[in-house]
């Protein structure tokens, strides 16, 4: 028998996206069509998510089916995000694909969006296997894993208050750069100094130890605050559009170099130098390039390729099928948590 033929739907954001996906590695096909409406008010209105979701969910999956070569009868499992993230969002993903499901006779998984996001750099590189230490940096979440085994997850260090893609968006908002921050942040820093403006490096004192509660620990919304404070002065200068590119540079590399940092401080206690990132800030050119060399050429840094990066359908079947050979099926009560808890998750030992 072949490998099961998984249709990933993803609807947790502003990404509305449909991939199919046979077996672990094998990508059929992948649809993402990202909303631009929010770009005008500098981030996602909700509200506006969900709608846009249920105008084009049929559409976006018609069109995987399409490029794949298949048919919804051909499905062999559904996998749809049942969280974290917008309620009225996440809903239109997984009433779709339980009403699917059902018409169809076939399996349902609910899937949890930053497990995904961690899977999907295995889609394109088979090595992207455990152990690892896993960096997870998105719009909504921080988080710094041991991964002994798929499913099972140490919870080393999480952000105390902004996402590290959050940071990047408010950062890019309060220069005036657009949504999403990340992108357009990186583009702009190219013509910068990442040394021109001292920065704060948080969380990153040389004393902490391993055992300090923060000692993994991510903090960013005062190096948002000290950039807001560098563009008061910079504007009362008339300075802020000739240093931008500056500010830019060097708020990225108060942001890498922390990711990096603290990632480092795991392959040194967990003595394991395979490193696997997933988010959409894992598209960072700069974070890329900056972990590979901390873990120089004895390391393995494992990215997922742009497309995988940021929110997917197929990262959401690649976790859903893991679920599934688990033979953990949902349900067609399956329904959306927005603080859908972390499968797995086990407190630092
Ligand atoms: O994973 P994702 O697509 O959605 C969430 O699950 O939140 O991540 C989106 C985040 C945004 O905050 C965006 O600014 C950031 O990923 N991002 C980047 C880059 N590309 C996207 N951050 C830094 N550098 C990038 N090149
Ligand atoms: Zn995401």
């Amino acid at each position: 028998m072949s490998a099961p033929l998984v249709l990933g739907i993803e609807t947790s954001c502003d990404e509305t996206s449909a991939a199919l996906l046979r077996g672990e590695q094998e990508l059929l096909s992948q649809v993402i069509l990202s909303q631009d409406v929010h770009q005008v008010y500098g981030g996602v209105v909700p509200e506006l998510a969900s709608r846009a979701h249920v105008r084009v969910i049929d559409e976006v999956v018609d069109s995987a089916l399409r490029q794949a070569g298949v048919r919804l009868a051909d499905v062999d499992l559904y996998a749809v995000t049942a969280g974290p993230g917008l309620i009225g969002a996440l809903l239109v993903g997984v009433a779709w694909a339980k009403s699917a499901a059902w018409a169809n006779e076939k399996p349902v998984v609910g899937v949890h969006h930053m497990e995904a996001h961690l899977f999907a750099a295995s889609i394109e590189q088979p090595r992207a296997q455990p152990p690892f230490v896993g960096l997870l940096v998105s719009g909504g979440h921080t988080l710094l894993l041991w991964v002994p085994e798929w499913g099972v997850y140490e919870k080393l260090g999480e952000t105390r208050d902004d996402a590290a893609g959050e940071a990047f968006d408010k950062t890019a908002k309060i220069l005036g750069l657009g949504y999403p921050g990340g992108p357009v942040i990186e583009r702009t820093a190219r013509q910068g100094e990442s040394r021109a403006h001292a920065l704060p490096r948080p969380m990153l004192a040389s004393n902490q130890r391993p055992d300090d509660a923060d000692y993994y620990d991510f903090s960013f919304s005062g190096l948002k605050t000290a950039v807001a404070t560098r563009v008061r002065e910079l504007t009362a200068d008339g300075r802020l559009e000739a240093e931008t590119p500056n500010l830019a540079a060097s708020f990225q590399s108060a942001v890498v170099e922390t990711l990096v940092a603290k990632t480092m401080r795991a392959v040194e206690q967990k003595d394991c130098r395979r490193v696997v990132i997933g988010g959409g800030v894992a598209a960072s050119g700069a974070l890329r390039a900056a972990l590979k060399e901390a873990l120089g050429p004895d390391g393995e840094l494992y990215h997922p390729s742009h497309r995988l990066a940021t929110d997917n359908g197929a990262m959401i079947a690649r976790a859903g099928l893991f679920r599934h050979l688990r033979g953990e099926h949902a349900s067609l009560r399956l329904g959306a948590r927005p603080d859908l808890p972390f499968p797995g998750m086990i407190s630092r030992a």
